[in-house]
């Protein structure tokens, strides 16, 4: 019994390591920039990276069905040129989330697809994500100031900056400078020419 959940676990483990190679080869092979110490847990073909991403160290990026009903499928959408620094938490389960081109997300950001439901009646970690605000959409030429959380149901608009620290709850127009926890509008980038 004991031997056979000790090969069981050594198998699952050499395949899950073996397709994560395949993965992470193929991203390579199309592109991607990828540092060998990030991390990419993609449990679902419901993804794509553009050419010229880049994934710095020590990065978490998890494209993954829903824990408790594998049916509801997580997505990554991630454009050309956008650049991913050190120590993010992408987590796309629950939701889709989409990273416009030229994109920079700088460091120790989070970027949230989902959350979990929390009736009182059940424990939080059974319970399937919550199905009305979910996904996130980041547009092109954005950028993620360090520590900036995005949670699910947001959309951020082409241009934006997110400042450092902020927590973003709601959508965020296209070029405008928002911070503060919960984020609110901080600025508004210089129209061209002035
Ligand atoms: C958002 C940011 C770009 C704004 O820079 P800036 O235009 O020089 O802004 P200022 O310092 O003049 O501040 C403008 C206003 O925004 C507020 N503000 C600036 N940064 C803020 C932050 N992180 N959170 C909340 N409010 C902030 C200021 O308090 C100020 O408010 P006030 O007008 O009421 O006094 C900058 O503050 C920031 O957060 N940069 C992120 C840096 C980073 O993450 N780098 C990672 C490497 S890529």
């Amino acid at each position: 019994m004991f031997l056979k959940a000790v090969i069981k676990l050594a198998f699952t483990d050499t395949l899950a390591a073996w397709s994560n190679r395949a993965q992470r080869a193929k991203l390579r092979a199309g592109g991607v920039a990828l540092h060998p110490q990030a991390i990419l847990i993609l449990k679902t073909n419901n993804y794509s990276f553009g050419k010229g991403v880049t994934i710095d160290a020590f990065n978490y990026v998890c494209v993954v069905p829903d824990a408790t009903d594998p049916t509801y499928d997580g997505g990554l959408f991630v454009g050309d040129e956008v650049y991913i620094g050190q120590w993010n938490n992408i987590r796309a389960a629950g939701g889709v989330i989409r990273i416009g081109k030229g994109t920079m997300v700088s460091q120790m950001v989070s970027i949230l697809a989902a959350n979990h439901q929390m009736k009182r009646d059940q424990p939080i970690w059974v319970q399937p994500t919550e199905r009305t605000r979910t996904g996130v959409t980041i547009g092109e030429d954005v950028w993620l100031g360090a520590g900036s959380t995005i949670l699910p149901g947001v959309e951020i608009g082409n241009g934006a900056v997110i400042a450092a620290g902020a927590v973003v709850r709601e959508n965020v127009p296209a070029f405008a400078i928002y911070g503060g926890v919960p984020a609110k509008p901080i600025g508004i980038r210089d129209a061209p020419g002035a």
